[in-house]
């Protein structure tokens, strides 16, 4: 969908609204949920992301952590690697528990479809969990191409679609019964757990997100597997 045309612009304000107010509900209990209903694996699969990325980086590059939320990608990139690490959000509540955890760090408010940066600024580009929330998934991936410097690195983490037929049909049951009773149980939002399952649905799998990337001007685009495919790791360069 392409943000163009005034009633498409007016649908994706009320879907970023309902997103931003959704994640200002849950954001006290965001991180302690994160890792709950992960059993910690969401902090190896961000490790992974830094690792990918960390030797592509020269000393004093410039990141751009885009939906940081509470931080902890823009931290993990910035004690692992010698970037300068900049983390936005639109939701300014899950933005001040990541100043909590680090003061250090500049983290700016800012919509990650119009981001507040001049083109060809940064050396690379992290989405952590972001692009399955966006309105348009392909009107992100230009946006975040038009913010990379020629050669840069865009890395996506995100939810994807299980490869092994006996993870498939444990995730699917994961996220049917499990997760919108525990997510609602701590973090009082039953809806914003039942968000999660059907956002993840609906997004596409890792080859058509690689298909997108490469269509957004994107090259060497590359995915791969977390824990079997429930989450997936895209890395591909501004060409
Ligand atoms: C699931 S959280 C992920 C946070 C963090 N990257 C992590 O790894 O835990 C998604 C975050 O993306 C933010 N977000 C969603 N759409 C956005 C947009 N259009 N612009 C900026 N931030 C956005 C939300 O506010 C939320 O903090």
């Amino acid at each position: 969908m392409g943000l163009t045309d005034p009633g498409q612009r007016t649908s994706a304000d009320d879907h970023a609204r309902r997103v931003r107010d959704m994640f200002a509900r849950i954001s006290p209990r965001y991180d302690l949920l994160n890792h709950l209903l992960s059993a910690n694996v969401d902090k190896r699969w961000r490790r992974r992301v830094v690792r990918k990325i960390e030797p592509l980086l020269a000393m004093n590059a410039q990141v751009l952590d885009v939906g940081c939320g509470t931080g902890d990608l823009s931290i993990e990139l910035f004690e692992k690697t010698a970037a300068r690490v900049v983390g936005l959000d639109f939701c300014r509540p899950m933005l001040e528990l990541a100043k909590q955890k680090a003061s250090q760090l500049p983290f700016i408010e800012g919509d990650g479809l119009h981001l507040p940066f001049a083109e060809s600024t940064f050396d690379a580009l992290t989405a952590g969990f972001v692009v399955r929330n966006l309105a348009s998934v392909e009107d992100g991936l230009r946006e975040f191409r038009r913010v990379l410097k020629p050669q840069g690195r865009l890395v996506i983490l995100e939810f994807s679609q299980p490869s092994v037929l006996g993870v498939r049909q444990f995730v699917r049951f994961y996220y049917s019964r499990l997760l919108p009773a525990i997510g609602a149980w701590f973090s009082g939002s039953r809806s914003a757990y039942e968000y999660l399952p059907n956002s993840i649905g609906k997004f596409p799998n890792q080859e058509t997100l690689a298909g997108m990337m490469r269509a957004a001007g994107f090259v060497e685009v590359e995915f791969e597997n977390l824990s079997g495919g429930i989450a997936a790791l895209h890395l591909g360069r501004r060409g």
